[in-house]
């Protein structure tokens, strides 16, 4: 199928380091879709942490130089390779995972990691669906065990990943205690399911949530900054209880005898480790979830691809998350 041109704008990356090693560049090439990969005309990408955690060349995995950065892909389908079946030209689709980059006008990706984008949710929101919502069901439900009936402390529920956990939460019958770190924070926490909502600013917060009296049984912590909270999950945990590591940004001393008499347990999240019959199962879940009107992402801020460096300083840095972060192609 010819092209109405063969160059894109994207961000390119040529070195590890800092902000400044984002390139927005007008003249890559468009990628060309092998037999099994869709190519997508991209209208939003999502900003993950984990994409500053690559590009500054500390993480475990890390892409072969030049790379553009970027997972989640929202737009529409372009141009399909020889032996896809399953998506045409036209077909408004999301993904979590591209071979090419998201931050970037087109991108490919396998067809198989790529999902019908329901009509009730918009190109932005499509941005917002992947890596956060796979990661909230793998958390709760796939490593977490989570349980209609039980209480689960979303513990940073503000933004990408907790705005989801909460909303899957609230589908499947669980009881809602969340954390933000400001007011629009913790009002977008209630407005998506929570029972109640703590400022995980304020110093007094931890003996709020054991004062309140429905945080007398929490059963599963989903923690995204486990560096800081763990100490005090251990703390809040009812017998039996787990807390679910999803985000962690250095070393923290506990004390292990904390899990004994509750029998308590820590587990580590990654969606990168989730098998492929668990991604299946996330995704039925969460497509499910979006034609049925409660996966209803909320985009807090958007930046033109231009600005691709402050949006990638800000989640990192800036405080007060209200929702998911977006890139706009
Ligand atoms: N394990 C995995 O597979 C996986 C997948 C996706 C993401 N993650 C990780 O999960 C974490 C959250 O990702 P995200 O996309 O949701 O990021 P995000 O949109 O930037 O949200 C960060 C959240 O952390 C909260 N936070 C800030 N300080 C906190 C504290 N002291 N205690 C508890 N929460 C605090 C923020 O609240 P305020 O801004 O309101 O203070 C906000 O709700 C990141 O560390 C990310 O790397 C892991």
């Amino acid at each position: 199928m010819l092209k109405v041109k063969n160059m894109m704008r994207a961000v390119r990356v040529y070195e590890f380091g800092g902000p400044e090693v984002l390139k927005v560049q007008t003249d890559v090439p468009i990628p060309v879709p092998n037999d099994h990969q869709v190519l997508i005309r991209v209208n939003a990408c999502g900003v993950n942490p984990v994409d500053i955690y690559i590009r500054s060349g500390t993480y475990t995995r890390q892409p072969t130089l030049p790379y553009t950065p970027g997972e989640d892909v929202s737009g529409v389908v372009y141009e399909v390779g020889k032996k896809v079946t399953s998506f045409k030209r036209g077909d408004r689709v999301f993904t979590l995972k591209t071979d090419s980059g998201g931050y970037a006008e087109y991108a490919v990706a396998a067809a198989d990691s790529v999902f019908p984008l329901s009509d009730k949710l918009d190109f932005k929101q499509g941005a917002a669906v992947g890596i956060p919502y796979f990661t909230a069901y793998h958390a709760l439900f796939q490593k977490g065990s989570a349980n209609a009936g039980e209480t689960v402390l979303v513990h940073g529920a503000s933004g990408g990943v907790g705005v989801a956990t909460c909303q899957l939460a609230k589908a499947y019958g669980l009881k809602i205690l969340g954390t933000a770190g400001t007011e629009a924070g913790m009002n977008l926490v209630l407005r998506n399911g929570a029972y109640a909502v703590f400022n995980h600013n304020d110093e007094n917060y931890i003996a709020q949530i054991k004062r309140s009296a429905a945080a007398q049984d929490i059963n599963i912590i989903i923690e995204m900054l486990a560096d800081v909270n763990l100490d005090n999950d251990l703390k809040l945990l009812s017998s039996g209880g787990r807390v679910m590591i999803v985000g962690s940004r250095g070393l923290i001393q506990i004390n292990p005898r904390e899990t004994m008499a509750k029998e308590t347990s820590i587990r580590g999240v990654s969606l990168f480790s989730a098998t492929k019959e668990e991604m299946k199962q996330c995704a039925a879940a969460i497509l499910a979830g979006a034609e049925a009107g409660w996966v209803k992402p909320f985009v807090g801020c958007e930046y033109p691809l231009e600005k691709v460096a402050e949006a990638q300083q800000d989640i990192i840095y800036s405080r007060g998350a209200t929702g998911k972060m977006v890139l706009v192609v």
